[in-house]
């Protein structure tokens, strides 16, 4: 290691607190001191490449560096960085809430800079749109090993404990659903079967307490944050059918799986349903710029128009609808629509999945592939801390959740990149006797 990457690695451990990490483990060997990106590398201060095999914390669509996005956003620093939104407003936000709206058949976008901000709208709105409605309804609904942020409403509908357990005085109870995603993954119809009985206890529990229940939230699909756990659509569909009998709104959590990543522009299409409110985040600016939106039904939009001020929303962040990560969530919808399509994103990962299959004659469990998502779980006799260093070591960045191992890579990446994942994750599993069943 150079001595400029050692100085900076020492001077970030003395200045910044990092996120979800231990400082007390940090050194020179575990922090890598990054210099630039380019398409789906890393390069770092000492001129070593990696492999983003996490989009960045699953932020990056179309890879670091991309000349498109950076063009819009430079177009937009030319003529205005920042304004407040309120009693004012300018055309990056209009147009991005137009294509928003069209997009995911919502009527109205209320814009923060992080997911867990975009959550804490969703669960203020919903609970403010009851009580402006003369209804107490104090409850939000989560499904077991859910993640959807680190502010405390969105801790208190997470229930991954190594984020949450620490809080748990400061969190408002709220009713836990047992979780739609079996343990082991077999074939599609025990995946159909299993998410029917989950559906089943969820039905007693919703009935029994729906009348104090605002609102359930819900990672459509694939919980991210807690190892990738993969549910079947029909739980989602009936869920939402149940939640609109009961007058519970639906919150599809889409910060980590909208956008393509599960194949479909939004996840909770796969189940052909309509939220009624949606968050998004992380892919919304193509992970150039931290930006969030809220989305909500025109049914929740108008109970708020009233002449009473107590009935209207006064939530608000300082960076709220900033026109420059407007400009960059512009220029990543356009660049579905000119560049890569969802179509074209799904016949490469169709053309990915054909080399990630390699995987499965290895002693790993679980592996599965959604969109542009690989997971596998190793082993219980394999470390993944140990795992993730190994890796780190070939050039490939990966950041396992317990014992699963994922991968999430950039849409622009190439098939070559994925050959180069392969052979690592091989080079691993012979290291650590993983090729022997
Ligand atoms: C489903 C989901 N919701 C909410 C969040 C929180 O987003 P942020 O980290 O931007 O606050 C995340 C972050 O990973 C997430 O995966």
């Amino acid at each position: 290691m150079s001595k400029v990457s050692r100085k900076i690695i020492k001077e970030s451990i003395e200045n910044v607190w990092h996120p979800c990490s231990r400082m007390d483990q940090y050194n020179d060997q575990n922090l890598i001191a990054i210099e630039s990106g380019n398409k789906s590398w890393l390069r770092s201060v000492d001129g070593r490449e990696y492999f983003d095999a996490i989009s960045s914390w699953w932020v990056n669509l179309f890879g670091h560096n991309n000349p498109y996005l950076k063009k819009n956003i430079t177009t937009q620093l030319n003529k205005i960085e920042h304004v407040m939104l309120s009693g004012m407003t300018h055309q990056p936000v209009i147009d991005l809430s137009k294509r928003l709206n069209a997009l995911a058949n919502m009527d109205h976008c209320f814009y923060s800079s992080d997911g867990s901000s975009a959550v804490e709208v969703a669960l203020k709105v919903s609970y403010h749109y009851w009580r402006n409605r003369g209804q107490k309804k104090t409850k939000f609904v989560l499904i077991e090993n859910s993640y959807h942020g680190e502010t405390l409403g969105a801790l208190s509908v997470t229930n991954v404990d190594i984020f949450s357990k620490n809080y748990h005085s400061l969190l408002n109870k709220n009713i836990i659903l047992p979780n739609p995603s079996p343990k082991n993954y077999e074939s599609e119809k025990k995946l159909k079967e299993f998410a029917l009985e989950s559906f089943k206890k969820a039905e007693v529990i919703l009935n029994k307490h729906h009348k104090k229940i605002a609102g359930l939230i819900i990672e459509p699909i694939l919980q991210c944050a807690s190892g990738m756990n993969y549910y079947h659509p029909i739980y989602l569909k009936k869920l939402k059918a149940l939640c609109s009998k009961l007058d519970i709104h639906l919150i599809a959590d889409e910060i980590a799986v909208g956008f393509g990543r599960t194949g479909k522009m939004f996840a909770c299409q796969h189940a052909n349903i309509k939220p009624d409110i949606m968050c998004l985040s992380k892919g919304l600016s193509g992970g150039y710029l931290p930006l969030a939106a809220t989305l909500v039904s025109k049914k929740i939009y108008q109970e708020f128009l009233n002449p009473d001020v107590e009935k209207n929303f006064l939530h608000s962040h300082s960076f709220t609808g900033n026109p420059l990560a407007c400009s960059a969530a512009i220029a990543t919808l356009d660049y579905f629509d000119n560049r890569l399509s969802m179509d074209k994103v799904n016949e490469k990962s169709r053309l990915f999945n054909q080399i990630m299959m390699k995987l499965g004659k290895y002693n790993i469990r679980n592996f599965f592939n959604i969109g542009m998502v690989w997971r596998f779980d190793l082993p219980e006799t394999n470390e993944s801390m140990n795992f993730e260093s190994l890796a780190r070591e070939e050039g490939l960045l990966i950041r396992p959740i317990g014992r699963c191992v994922y991968i999430m890579p950039p849409y622009t990446s190439t098939l070559s990149d994925i050959k180069f994942v392969v052979k690592v994750l091989e080079k691993i599993f012979k290291k650590l006797q993983m090729d022997i069943k």
